[in-house]
């Protein structure tokens, strides 16, 4: 096992009716913004549980940030941070309204230049905005970690960047908001929870057995949830596993003492960032042509996962490995995502911009770092 520290500073506040609790948990003499995404908050009740809440307090709000929050969006939203002086950010949504109020928690608090270069080159974070979330998608973990994702019209990249300033103070998790929620946003959170997972599992074996278990507990939850999840009953239980399911892991715990390999998550953004497809598509397309690119050096890992959460038995590993990829992949499409670029009508010409793009920036992907331009080119001819 590598070393490691691990400091989760995040409050959760877990369960049905929890979101009155922002009461106490939002500091009192605030000023506070409230973020929120394209209005789903507004039609299932949302808006008025966290205006009950506050009321009495000064709130100001910011609303329209985008899934896949735009840079040019979050700088309006700087603009008031600075203006209004607001010493308390609250964001009200799903990952994208999470992701951007930390970016404009980051910014409002930013002197050293183009802010820009936050995503774009590391550049370091010294101070943010304090922020609460109020999580309404259960998917990207963002509420309990400090990463954020934003990307830019202008130039259509899609760049993340982390920093311990970020973490939020607290975060609500009410299972019960999650019913409002299209299938479609459903099943992505549930490959998204899923591929954060994968990514961090299917590596080296550094013999971190409890690391492994976790993983494999949390992919094994989601496959026996997944089912109830997208059933049309209002399944408070399934909600909440899920909700959980997608906060654990991401959070920094199954991370302790591995290594990740996040190629499937950087190939994605490039997906998106082109061609605007969600998040939880650009993984179910990727991570099948990665692992079969990398059948030889994750064999074991994807064996060990097929026997575990599938039940297989083939006594060749590398079979086994085949098998697991695509019950994996079945399991995407039975819940209604597309696995192939050709589902979102991504071709040959767009295969090629993606790879130009990575051949430009020159780095390479994957625990072992061994994924360049050439290789992801062929990862996605896989999956054309
Ligand atoms: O904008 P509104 O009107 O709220 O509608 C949203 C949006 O259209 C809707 N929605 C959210 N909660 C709802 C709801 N509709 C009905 N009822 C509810 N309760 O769902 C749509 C998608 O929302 P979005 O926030 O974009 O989805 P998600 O949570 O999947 O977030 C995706 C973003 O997070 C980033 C992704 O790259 C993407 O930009 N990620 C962030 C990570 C992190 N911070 O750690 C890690 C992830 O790997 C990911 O990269
Ligand atoms: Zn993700």
């Amino acid at each position: 096992m590598n070393n490691f520290v691990y400091h989760n500073p995040v409050k959760i506040i877990f369960g049905k009716g929890t979101i009155k609790e922002l009461a106490t948990a939002v500091p009192a003499d605030a000023r506070v913004l409230m973020t929120y995404g394209g209005g789903s908050i507004k039609k299932n009740g949302v808006y008025d549980q966290v205006a009950a809440a506050l009321r009495g307090r000064t709130v100001l709000e910011f609303g329209g940030i985008e899934p896949n929050p735009r840079y040019e969006t979050l700088m309006k939203a700087v603009e008031m941070v600075k203006g209004e002086k607001i010493d308390f950010l609250l964001a009200v949504g799903g990952g994208s309204v999470i992701d951007g109020t930390k970016f404009i928690a980051a910014v409002a608090r930013y002197a050293k230049g183009d802010p820009w270069d936050i995503l774009a080159k590391n550049a370091a974070i010294e101070d943010a905005v304090p922020l609460g979330v109020v999580l309404t998608l259960p998917a990207t973990g963002s509420e309990m970690n400090c990463l954020a994702v934003v990307s830019r019209d202008a130039s259509q990249e899609k760049l993340h960047f982390g920093s311990p300033f970020v973490y939020p103070k607290f975060s609500i998790l009410d299972p019960e908001v999650t019913y409002s929620l299209p299938k479609r946003q459903l099943a992505n959170g549930i490959v998204d929870t899923f591929v954060h997972v994968m990514e961090q599992y299917a590596t080296h074996d550094l013999n971190t057995p409890l690391q492994d278990r976790q993983a494999l507990a949390i992919v094994a939850t989601l496959v026996e949830i997944a089912p109830k999840v997208l059933s049309d009953r209002m399944d408070y239980d399934a909600r909440a596993n899920l909700m959980w399911c997608a906060t654990q892991a991401l959070n920094g715990l199954l991370s302790c003492g591995t290594e990740g390999d996040w190629a499937t998550h950087m190939i994605g953004h490039e997906l998106t960032a082109f061609f605007g497809i969600d998040h939880a598509q650009s993984l179910a397309i990727v991570l099948p042509g990665v692992w079969e690119h990398q059948i030889f050096n994750k064999a074991e890992r994807l064996a060990s996962y097929g026997r575990i959460v599938w039940g297989l038995d083939q006594a060749n590993t590398i079979e086994r490995a085949r098998a697991a990829i695509e019950k994996t992949e079945i399991f995407f499409i039975s819940l209604g995502i597309g696995t192939r670029l050709i589902d979102y009508g991504i071709n040959e010409d767009g295969v090629k911009k993606v790879i130009e793009r990575f051949r430009g920036r020159g780095t390479m992907l994957g625990e072992l770092k061994n994924l360049g331009a050439d290789e992801i080119g062929r990862i996605l001819h896989l999956r054309l």
